[in-house]
């Protein structure tokens, strides 16, 4: 099977690439850039392997140029929509660095593509009638997507899952709790504080429930689900990793495992939030108001949303996070 990864050279899809390369899939991983994603997509065996035997293809294409798009999708299975904004969370509208543009019209701009390759126009109100064999279309999304959450990330995200379920398509959405593992941005970005100051800094109290996921475990269940289109078709999954903890606890666990022992200071939220106003001004624009609020949010996954992923897919387990975090962070720095 053939899947176009549209975020293949990121931290989620570079993941999911590997794992159904492992699979024995051929992915066209796209990038904006596809000089830039040579080097970081082949950076393993399975990835140089791919290459070699020409499983691993790349299209330069750009989610937000939907003239781009049509040669993208062309002749493949499946479509992997895991792009990102360049600096998220950190929005710049100036600069069409936003969820909206990315996330929302990005995914829009993907399933116009396919409607204009794989599609039978309709008079209807739907984007066309596609006929049986089109490819399926596979969405990351997020813990905290709901209709009813109004943060930007959230809008978007569930405005592009809205955008896929009415499509046409066979669909399968995950929303993921924060994702850890080697080369993440997030939590790496955290635990840098630890190299040279006596404290890791958060935004917030840090007391609300996580589930983080290890990013293995997301690459495996994406390939899990292109390997079972019935038990995943038209299907929304939650996937957390398998021990609840807060975010002031996940970095205590994160700086064990590199053998590090540091407090955790609690930055007031709304002082956050007056930082993040002062510093979007600056240039690179390093914090928002509402990047602090991302960075600071909760999210966790239920023993609903376990049972309703192992009815599925009930081989399928998650890493301690011990586990997780030992299995690349010890010895680390
Ligand atoms: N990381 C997590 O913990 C987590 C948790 C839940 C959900 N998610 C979701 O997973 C998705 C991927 O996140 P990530 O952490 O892997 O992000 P990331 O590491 O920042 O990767 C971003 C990817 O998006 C691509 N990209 C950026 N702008 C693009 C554009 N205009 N057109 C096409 N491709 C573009 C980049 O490719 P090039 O630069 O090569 O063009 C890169 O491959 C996001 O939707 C995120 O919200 C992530």
């Amino acid at each position: 099977m053939t899947i176009l990864v549209s975020g293949a050279t990121g931290f989620i899809g570079s993941a999911v690439t590997r794992h159904l390369l492992a699979a024995g899939h051929a992915v066209r991983a796209m990038s904006r850039s596809t000089a830039a994603a040579l080097p970081k997509s082949i950076g393993d065996d399975v990835g140089r392997r791919a290459l070699a035997d020409g499983r691993l293809t790349f299209v330069q294409a750009d989610v937000t140029r939907p003239e781009t798009l049509p040669a993208a999708v062309q002749g493949v299975e499946a479509v992997l929509q895991a792009a990102q904004f360049t600096g998220a969370p950190v929005e710049d509208p100036k600069r069409g660095l936003t969820y909206a543009a990315v996330d929302r019209d990005g995914t829009l701009n993907l399933l116009g593509a396919l409607a204009l390759v794989y599609g039978a126009p309709t008079t209807g109100p739907s984007l066309a009638r596609f006929p049986a064999g089109s490819p399926r279309f596979l969405y990351m999304s997020g813990i905290t997507v709901s209709a009813d959450a109004t943060e930007p990330w959230n809008r978007a995200k569930w405005q592009a899952e809205e955008a896929i379920r009415g499509s046409g398509l066979d669909w399968t959405v995950v929303r993921s709790c924060w994702a850890y593992g080697p080369r993440d941005a997030a939590l790496s970005r955290i635990l840098g504080y630890s190299d040279y100051l006596p404290f890791v800094p958060i935004f917030g109290k840090g007391d609300g429930p996580l589930t983080p996921v290890f990013v293995e475990d997301v690459g495996r269940l994406f390939s899990l689900i292109i390997a079972d289109a019935e038990e995943s078709r038209d299907k929304t999954f939650r996937l957390g990793g398998p021990d609840e903890t807060t975010l002031a606890g996940f970095i205590k666990l994160a700086l064990e495992a590199m053998g590090r022992h540091r407090p955790v200071l609690r930055i007031p939220k709304p002082l956050g939030r007056v930082q993040g106003a002062l510093m979007q001004h600056l240039p690179g624009r390093p914090l928002t108001p509402d990047a602090v609020d991302f960075v600071s949010q909760a999210g966790a996954v239920t023993e609903a949303d376990r049972d309703h992923l192992a009815k599925h897919f009930p081989g399928f387990e998650t890493t301690p996070l011990r586990e997780g975090l030992a299995s690349y962070l010890r010895g680390a720095r």
